[in-house]
C-alpha cells in the first residue's frame, strides 16, 4: 500500500472519552469532557491528562490537585457531550439533572452512571505554551460491581459500550457512527427552557446553513436525504444538476448568495438546530419541487403577495420541542412587516410520517392562526391573512 504525507491530525486514531469531575471553589461539582488522556507506568499504573486553554476544570485541578475521570459510555454520552460543549464559567452549566456521587479515597465528584471512574491525584505537571499535561497517580478505581461477574471481557465491554471519538464524531463500541460532537448534548437541557434564537438566512450564515445539512439527517444518514433544501427556491431549476449531495450543496451556496434560497435558521448558541424554507410564492413556480409536487396548487392573481412555507428540517434530538412553531411565528412576523398579504402553507391532510410531513402539521398552523383555504393533492392549503386586524 503506498503512503502519502497527510496533514498533521489524529483523525484515524480513536480516542477514549472521560468526563472529569472537579470541585469548584464553592464546593459544588463541575464536569468537563476530555479525550487527551492515556496511561503510563511510574511505580504503578498512572494516567496523564492534557488540558489546553483556560477552563474551569483546569482552574479546579490547579487549586485542589485532584479530579475524577469517568469513562464515557453510550448511556452517558448525552451528558458527556453537554459537559464538553458548555463552559463551567457559564453559571448555569451544572443546573441539570445528573446523578453525582463522591470518590472513596479523594474528595472528587464522580458520575454515578459511569461504570468506571478513576480517582486521580496530580503529582507532577508539565507547563506548555497554551496548556498543561497533568501526571497523575490513580488513587482508586470505582467500578460497577457487575463488571466483576462471570461474563467474558467481550460481553462486559459490549454491555458498557464505551464511546470513542475520531474526527469530531462519536463512534459506538460496534464501530458505528453515533453523532457529531455537539449533537447528543442538546437534549440535556431539553426539558428545561432552551434559548432558541431564530435568524434569517443571510450570506454570512451560509456556512452555518451548509454545516447544518452536512451533519443533520432529515431522518436517516443517507446521502440522498441530504437535500440542502435546494429544490424549493426562487429560481428556474432547468439545467441544474441536483443528483448528488455534493452538487446540491454547491447549488445551495450559490442560491444563498443570489437570494434564491430564503428562510430562517433556529440556533441554540452557535449551533443550528432547525431550518424553515419560506419564500415569495410566485418566485418559486419554476423550482423543482413546485414542478414535481405542487401542480394542483392554485397560482395567485398578480398583485396578491403570498409568502409560502415550504419545508422544515429540525435536528432529530430537538424535535417535538416547538422549534418549527417558533420558526413559523418569525416567518409570519417578517412577512407582515414586508407587506405580504398572506402566508400560505401546505400540510398533508393526514399525518404520513415525520419524514414526509416536512411541510409542517395542520395543528401547528391552526394554532398560529392559519385557516383552511382549499384541499388539493392530499394537502390542506392553509392561509394566514396578514392584513386582517388582530392577526
Ligand atoms: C469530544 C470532546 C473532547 C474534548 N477533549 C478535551 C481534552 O482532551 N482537553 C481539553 O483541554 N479540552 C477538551 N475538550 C473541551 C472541554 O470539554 C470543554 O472546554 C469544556 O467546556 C470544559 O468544561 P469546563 O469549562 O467545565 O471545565 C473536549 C471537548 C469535546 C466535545
Amino acid at each position: 500500500m503506498s503512503k502519502i504525507s497527510a496533514e498533521i491530525s489524529n483523525l484515524f486514531c480513536p480516542q477514549t472519552l472521560f468526563v472529569y469531575g472537579t470541585r469548584r471553589e464553592d464546593g459544588g461539582a463541575d464536569f468537563g469532557l476530555f479525550c487527551w488522556i492515556s496511561y503510563y507506568a511510574d511505580g504503578g499504573l498512572c494516567m496523564m491528562a492534557g488540558i489546553s486553554e483556560d477552563k474551569l476544570t483546569r482552574d479546579n485541578i490547579e487549586r485542589t490537585g485532584v479530579f475524577s475521570a469517568n469513562l464515557v459510555t453510550e448511556k452517558t454520552l448525552a451528558l458527556a457531550d453537554y459537559f464538553g460543549c458548555n463552559s463551567g464559567y457559564d453559571k448555569g452549566k451544572m443546573d441539570i439533572d445528573v446523578n453525582i456521587g463522591n470518590g472513596r479515597v479523594l474528595d472528587v465528584p464522580v458520575l454515578s452512571d459511569s461504570p468506571v471512574a478513576f480517582e486521580l491525584e496530580v503529582y507532577r505537571k508539565v507547563e506548555l505554551d497554551s496548556g498543561r499535561v497533568y501526571l497523575c497517580r490513580i488513587r482508586n478505581v470505582l467500578a460497577d460491581e457487575e463488571l466483576f461477574g462471570s461474563e467474558t471481557l467481550e460481553e462486559k465491554m459490549k454491555r458498557i459500550a464505551p464511546v470513542c471519538a475520531a474526527g469530531n464524531t462519536y463512534f459506538g463500541w460496534n464501530g458505528e457512527r453515533i453523532a457529531a460532537w455537539g449533537e447528543p448534548g442538546l437534549s440535556v437541557k431539553a426539558g428545561k427552557a432552551v434559548n432558541i434564537e431564530i435568524r434569517k438566512l443571510t450570506e454570512d450564515r451560509a456556512g452555518d446553513y451548509l454545516h447544518f445539512f452536512d451533519v443533520t439527517p432529515h431522518s436517516t444518514g443517507k446521502d440522498e436525504h441530504r437535500c440542502y433544501c435546494v429544490c424549493w427556491a426562487g429560481e428556474d431549476c432547468g439545467g441544474r444538476d441536483f443528483t448528488t449531495a455534493e452538487k446540491r450543496r454547491a447549488v445551495a451556496a450559490e442560491y444563498i448568495k443570489s437570494g434564491a434560497l430564503q428562510g430562517y435558521l433556529a440556533y441554540i448558541g452557535h449551533k443550528v438546530v432547525g431550518w424553515c424554507n419560506a419564500n415569495a410564492k410566485s418566485d418559486c413556480y419554476d423550482c423543482l419541487s413546485w414542478k414535481m409536487f405542487m401542480q394542483d396548487i392554485k397560482k395567485d392573481e398578480p398583485g396578491i403577495r403570498v409568502k409560502s412555507v415550504f419545508c422544515y428540517a429540525v435536528a432529530p434530538e430537538m424535535r417535538r420541542k416547538g422549534i418549527a412553531a417558533q420558526l413559523l411565528s418569525r416567518v409570519c412576523d417578517d412577512a407582515a412587516e414586508d407587506g405580504f398579504d398572506f402566508v400560505e402553507a401546505y400540510p398533508n391532510r393526514l399525518f404520513v410520517s415525520e419524514e414526509d410531513d416536512f411541510m409542517g402539521a395542520v395543528g401547528m398552523y391552526e394554532k398560529a392562526g392559519f385557516e383552511p383555504f382549499y384541499e388539493a393533492g392530499g394537502k390542506i392549503i392553509m392561509r394566514k391573512n396578514l392584513k386582517q386586524r388582530g392577526r
